[in-house]
């Protein structure tokens, strides 16, 4: 029998209790052990629960029931995270989380830690919900080099961004939507801001490369400025606009961003749509391998959590060493070395004008024109591939230019590795 304490009976952890019991008896088939959950630590009340006696409010109630080996972390945040999954390594019990906050911030340290104990910090449910992501990149893929990863790993940004396409709907009411749906969080910054996705990119892009990519030193862009009108053109020009995190190695180091960008409708993420998420990863041998599913939900996220559980029963005697080597310098390309093609949208007072000093400052530029009513004031133009650091100020040339009255968007064009593809 395997004992088990659930730290978070929100949206996750309840869904964890409620699958393990659920699924006992093929869980049980396939670990040829039971797994009870003997503890629930959180810091709400569950009137009416049918878990009553499980619940405790002392973590001491844990760590000093011997008979409990592994910890499930799913309160989220990093602060109280860390130090219950800190004391559960001091204490000798493996833990499995899904909190990505957490294991962007701290993973190279807390799975050191759990190496040193001989235990196990296993976090599948911390990027793409109830996609196996984590454990095809640690062991199916392991014989790979890993060349690139790209994903949508958010899934209420993408489903905000589906909205406004397929509904022509503005970013605030699709995003009022998502909130009074379920699908966005009252405050959904981390979200829209593109930090989930930022972690979740450097939690993959650790595994991929075997050395820490701090997501602090990714570049990150979110969707709050991206109008029906950039969809609009987007569609004329046979594309879509996602919220694309991206990884890939250059050398020693590693280039990686989360920003929106535009695609075209052939590309391999263009079609996951709504709540879905998706994530290619580029291997020397496989070549492209595509993962999608749900990225998030109380039952997805749920089996991830329980397959780790599964996992650290069935190989309980065989834990794995932490991998993340820190580097003493920021292994991160910085961006403005990125080459990028760019869709740029601006407002002008004299078209002609503005296409031609548009054409001396930007050269071999593509015109995109809109046959519609109510566009006759923009122009639309994609740049040829440029190193980022010299695109900026060639924007800032165009404004307060007599002709162009301002620069409305720019959006990075192409997925990061084929440039405009
Ligand atoms: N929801 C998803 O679909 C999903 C998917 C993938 C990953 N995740 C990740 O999984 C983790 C949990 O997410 P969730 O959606 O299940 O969160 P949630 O519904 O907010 O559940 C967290 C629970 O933990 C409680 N809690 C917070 N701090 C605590 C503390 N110090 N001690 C004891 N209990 C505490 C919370 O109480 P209060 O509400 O009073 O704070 C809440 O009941 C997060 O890291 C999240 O990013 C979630």
């Amino acid at each position: 029998m395997v004992n088990v304490a659930v730290i978070g009976y929100g949206i996750v952890g309840s869904g964890v209790v409620e699958l393990i019991s659920r699924n006992r008896t093929s869980i049980s088939r396939k670990t040829g052990d039971e797994i009870f959950v003997k503890k629930i630590l959180d810091i709400r009340e569950f009137p009416g629960d049918i878990n009553q006696e499980m619940f405790t409010r002392d973590p001491q109630d844990i760590y000093n029931d011997a008979s409990i080996g592994i910890v499930v972390e799913t309160i989220g945040g990093v602060k109280a995270a860390y130090e219950f999954t800190r004391r559960a390594f001091e204490t000798g019990r493996h833990v499995v989380t899904s909190n990505k906050e957490l294991v962007a911030a701290h993973g190279p340290e807390l799975l050191d830690m759990a190496a040193e104990k001989g235990l196990s910090y296993l976090f599948e449910g911390s990027v793409g919900g109830g996609i196996p992501i984590i454990r095809p990149l640690n062991q199916c893929l392991a014989a790979n080099e890993i060349k690139g990863i790209s994903g949508i790993l958010n899934g209420t940004t993408n489903f905000i961004l589906s909205k406004m396409k397929n509904e022509g709907e503005d970013f605030a009411t699709a995003l009022k939507f998502a909130q009074e749906n379920g699908y966005a969080e009252a405050n959904p910054s981390a979200d829209i801001e593109g930090h989930d996705a930022c972690r979740k990119i450097a939690i993959l892009s650790s595994i991929a490369y075997g050395e820490f990519v701090d997501c602090r030193n990714i570049h990150t862009e979110g969707i709050t400025g991206i109008s029906t009108d950039d969809m609009e053109y987007a569609s004329a020009m046979d594309c879509v606009i996602k919220l694309v995190a991206m990884s890939r190695r250059a050398g020693k180091m590693i280039m990686a961003r989360v920003s929106p960008v535009l695609i075209k409708k052939n590309h391999s993420l263009a079609n996951v749509e709504d709540v879905f998420n998706a994530i290619v990863v580029s291997g020397d041998a496989i070549g492209d391998a595509m993962f999608y599913g749900r990225g998030a939900g109380k039952f997805p996220t749920a089996s991830a959590v329980v397959a780790d559980i599964i996992d650290i029963v069935n190989h309980v005697s065989r834990c794995e060493k932490g991998t993340w080597e820190k580097k003493p310098y920021n292994n991160v390309i910085d961006i403005g070395e990125y080459v990028t093609a760019f869709y740029v949208r601006t407002s002008v007072r004299n078209s002609v004008e503005a296409k031609r000093f548009i054409s001396e400052v930007f050269k071999g530029v593509e015109f995109i024109r809109l046959n519609k009513p109510g566009y006759d004031d923009d122009l639309v133009f994609i740049t040829q591939p440029c190193k980022e650091k010299d695109f900026y100020p060639k924007v800032d040339k165009l404004k307060g230019i007599g002709s162009i009255r301002n620069v409305l968007s720019v959006i990075r064009f192409g997925d990061g590795f084929t440039n405009g593809n």
